[in-house]
């Protein structure tokens, strides 16, 4: 639009989906870093094409975090009136109430007047209970509505910052740490040419699910984040990145 022309964010859009080699990006202004309302910024943006992408089958699946939190409160009621249910794609993974996929989901489906169902699931499982949990009726349900949805929102995080913000275990950080992992999104750690170098068991979405989805949005900003949104999406091509100026002019530098 014309705010986007006379700002030059369309042209750093195109140096960035350039750049980086995506399916689409949308920049808006500001960097989240400095300013919290950028965040919200890139909540108005996602809602946005969250509602362009509505169609006959609208399963919704959200991850976690304070970026997807953001969203959730920037979600309104679709006018044309399309029905849409929300699952959330993880189990907690250790953050905050407020940060987890669960309430994100709840949220966002209350404030698009839609449906919602929830995954009752611990955040970290065993080999032995994950087994046996993904085969219980209940949760195998809400998992074929995270596999069959056709909108998957997710953030990406620095590796370092998101481990210590879960509480990770020792023996992960550890491995997060030598794996030199620099990003992290929905519980999965990569390194900086997009490698999985840790993965914490939970219920949900995976990683290989995302090929199935039809669209997949990565939203992420802030001058901070620049180098796991560049390794994050070296493995997602497919990705629609929404990312804020901050986070972009350091990715066209980098
Ligand atoms: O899963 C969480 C993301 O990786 C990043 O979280 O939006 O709070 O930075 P954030």
């Amino acid at each position: 639009d014309i705010i986007k022309e006379i700002s030059g964010l369309n042209v750093l859009e195109n140096e960035l989906k350039e750049k980086l080699q995506i399916k689409d990006v949308i920049v808006v202004a500001g960097d989240s870093d400095q300013f919290p309302w950028v965040k919200k910024e890139l909540g108005r943006a996602c809602v946005k094409r969250i509602k362009s992408s509505l169609t006959g089958n609208n399963i919704v699946a959200v991850n976690g975090g304070t970026t997807l939190a953001d969203i959730a409160e920037m979600m309104t009621p679709d006018p044309k009136n399309k029905e849409i249910l929300f699952v959330p794609g993880r189990g907690g993974l250790g953050e905050q109430v407020e940060n987890q996929a669960n309430t994100i989901c709840a949220k966002m489906a209350e404030r698009a007047s839609g449906n919602y169902r929830l995954l009752h699931v611990p955040d970290v499982v065993s080999n032995e209970t994950y087994q046996t949990m993904i085969n219980e009726p209940s949760i195998r349900e809400v998992l074929e509505l995270i596999k069959s949805s056709s909108i998957v929102i997710h953030g990406i995080g620095d590796a370092i910052t998101m481990a210590e913000r879960r509480k990770t275990a020792p023996d992960d950080v550890k491995k997060i740490i030598d794996g030199n992992a620099v990003a992290e999104a929905f519980g999965y750690y990569f390194n900086e040419d997009g490698r999985v170098v840790h993965k914490v068991q939970t219920i949900g979405l995976q990683l290989e699910d995302l090929a199935n989805v039809e669209h997949v949005i990565a939203v992420a900003g802030g001058a901070s984040k620049a180098m796991a949104i560049q390794a994050y999406l070296k493995q997602a091509h497919d990705t629609l990145l929404i990312t804020d100026e901050g986070a972009a002019k350091e990715l066209i530098r980098g």
